[in-house]
C-alpha cells in the first residue's frame, strides 16, 4: 500500500530551517494553537524573533 500521500515531509535545510510540509497544528510554549499549510519553517539557529519559526535570521547570524 502506497502512503506516500499521507506521509509528512520533513527536510533539515543546511544552515537554516527545519522544513515541514503539510498541514500543521501547532501548540506554542503559551498553549496558543495556530494552524500552518504548506511549508512551514521552525527555527534551528535560535536567533529568530518569530519562534518556533524562522524569520531569516540564521543568514545574519551565519548559522551552519
Ligand atoms: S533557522 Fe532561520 S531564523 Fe533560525
Amino acid at each position: 500500500m502506497d502512503h506516500s500521500s499521507e506521509q509528512t515531509e520533513v527536510q533539515i535545510m543546511p544552515g537554516g530551517p527545519i522544513l515541514v510540509k503539510g498541514i500543521l497544528r501547532v501548540t506554542q510554549a503559551d498553549g496558543s494553537i495556530e494552524t500552518r499549510e504548506g511549508n512551514t519553517a521552525f527555527c534551528r539557529c535560535g536567533a529568530s524573533s518569530k519562534k518556533p519559526f524562522c524569520d531569516g535570521t540564521h543568514r545574519a547570524v551565519a548559522f551552519e
